[in-house]
């Protein structure tokens, strides 16, 4: 059987899939929808009427938790007028409360973590059979990942995600990933390679590398023959049709010289880039020990952006962390200013049990968090407001995304470090297509591009590209 058939007939069953949490659920998401539909089930978008419902969830932070334990809440009811229905809550929040789930959620058959995706199909069999109450957690000794990735479960489109590693072998001490997702484990590059070479046969011109500190990608691989993150960038630009590539996330700590050249010589390397700071305060960066202080954050910055001038850099931010004053918070906007991030996402402390922070009290006041939240977005926006104009007048290329209802007869792309940008709709535009532009303007909210010359010639540069 092909990889994209699936044994639909007019009995099949259905199963509900619903993802929370990073792009990693997502990705794997699409494993496990593949694995069902091997087995000949059918995807359905309703809780309501499906066969199967799978929570798949984050324990990052309580918020993310309590939000799938009310949705929970509301399936209580269907279960006790058609216990047939198979509930389970599976990824990392199974992995974090355990067996405990079903002392608060009686009604749930499975609670499945993230090194047991493969067996969900056999668990939810046995829960048809009659068993009760399955729970697989921790280690598992087959890998997630299988050599050769069944493509059912990938939805379409000119984006994909891959992953190249799991797990985290760091230790901040907010942070409940490690626990709940394990050790690093690197999958080979030659497979990663293939995985990303078959995509692009199905038309994705964008992959988006993933992996929690993907800079350390290969070191938990035998040495000979080691492969890390700049070989896998080097092996990628074999692929002709891939336009571009992501990469989430990087750690400071692993950025090194060998990694900013490869990045710089990529043709596909996107410049937009995860590099997560999460305070500028160099006591607070100690207590969260996230291995670097802002110096060291200032030097690895400064690798990369003398490799590639042009390189947009992306932050996450934990504000309210225990014991974090006004000017610890201070000087973490000066650290926004400073390295001038194009996006900034911020998160209040969260206590997560079982982290080394737990044990510290949660001492900043919810509103002094939020209000440290809206001041970081507030000088995000500004910042972003003031980097964009500045490629007006020049040469770049966009990937087109969409066509965005709020400004009819255009497309909108993005920049090679993407910014985004605004063109005229014409004959043969279409998403994942990456056309030469002139940045003409800008418009207060995003840039507008005009075409580099006419189609024949973006045929042309295509083509030509493909060759470099
Ligand atoms: N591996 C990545 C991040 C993974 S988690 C890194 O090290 O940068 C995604 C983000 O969630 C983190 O960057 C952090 O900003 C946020 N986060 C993690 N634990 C948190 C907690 N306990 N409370 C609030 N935010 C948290
Ligand atoms: Fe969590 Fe730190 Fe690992 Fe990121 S690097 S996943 S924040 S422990
Ligand atoms: Fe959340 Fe697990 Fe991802 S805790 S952020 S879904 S690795």
């Amino acid at each position: 059987m092909s990889e994209s058939e699936t044994l639909v007939t007019k009995n099949t069953r259905s199963f509900n899939l619903r993802v929370f949490g990073c792009q990693m659920n997502v990705y794997d998401g699409e494993l496990i929808s593949a694995s069902f539909m091997k087995r000949g089930w059918e995807p359905s978008s309703d809780p309501a009427t499906a066969d199967v419902v799978l929570f798949h969830t984050c324990s990052v932070r309580e918020q993310a938790e309590e939000r799938v334990h009310g949705l929970l809440g509301e399936l209580r009811r269907r279960k006790k007028a058609n216990h047939n229905v198979v509930i389970g809550v599976i990824g990392c929040m199974a992995d974090r409360e355990g067996r405990e789930l079903f002392d608060r959620e009686p009604h749930v058959d499975i609670v499945c973590g993230s090194r047991h995706f493969p067996e969900l199909p056999d668990m939810v069999e046995r829960v048809l059979g009659g068993e009760e109450r399955i729970c697989e957690l921790g280690e598992s000794p087959n890998p997630v990942d299988e050599p050769e990735r069944n493509l059912a479960g990938f939805p379409g489109g000119y984006q994909a995600h891959v992953a190249v590693m799991r797990g985290c072998d760091l230790n901040c001490t907010y942070c409940i990933v490690p626990s709940v997702r394990g050790r690093v484990e690197s999958r080979p590059a030659a497979e990663i390679v293939q995985e990303v070479a078959r995509l692009v046969e199905h038309g994705v011109t964008e992959v988006h590398l993933l992996g929690q500190t993907i800079d350390s990608y290969g070191r938990d691989l035998p040495k000979e023959d080691r492969p890390d993150l700049a070989l896998l960038l080097d092996e990628l630009e074999s692929i002709e049709r891939l336009k571009r590539i992501r990469l989430v996330t990087l750690h400071p700590s692993y950025v090194d010289q060998r990694l900013a050249d490869a990045m710089a010589r990529s043709s596909k390397f996107m410049r937009l880039l995860p590099v997560p700071m999460q305070s500028g305060s160099d006591e607070v960066l100690k207590n969260m020990k996230r291995g670097y202080n802002s110096a060291l954050y200032r030097q690895r910055i400064g690798l990369l952006r003398d490799a590639m001038p042009d390189l947009e850099l992306v932050s996450d931010w934990i504000v309210g962390f225990p014991g974090e004053s006004d000017q610890d918070f201070d000087d973490t906007l000066e650290a926004l200013e400073e390295h001038g991030f194009l996006q900034s996402y911020v998160f209040q402390y969260s206590p997560r049990p079982g982290t080394v922070a737990f044990e510290i009290e949660d001492d900043v006041p919810k509103k002094v968090k939020a209000n440290r939240n809206h001041r970081m977005l507030d000088l995000q926006r500004q910042i972003a407001r003031q980097r964009t104009p500045q490629l007006v007048g020049q040469v770049d290329s966009i990937m087109l995304e969409s066509r965005p209802e709020r400004s009819p007869g255009k497309w909108l792309g993005r920049t090679r470090n993407g910014h985004y940008a605004l063109i005229d709709e014409q004959a043969d535009l279409a998403a994942g297509r990456e056309i030469p532009v002139n940045l003409v303007a800008y418009n207060g909210r995003e840039l507008v591009a005009e075409l580099r010359g006419d189609l024949e010639e973006v045929a042309n540069y295509q083509r030509q590209e493909f060759h470099v």
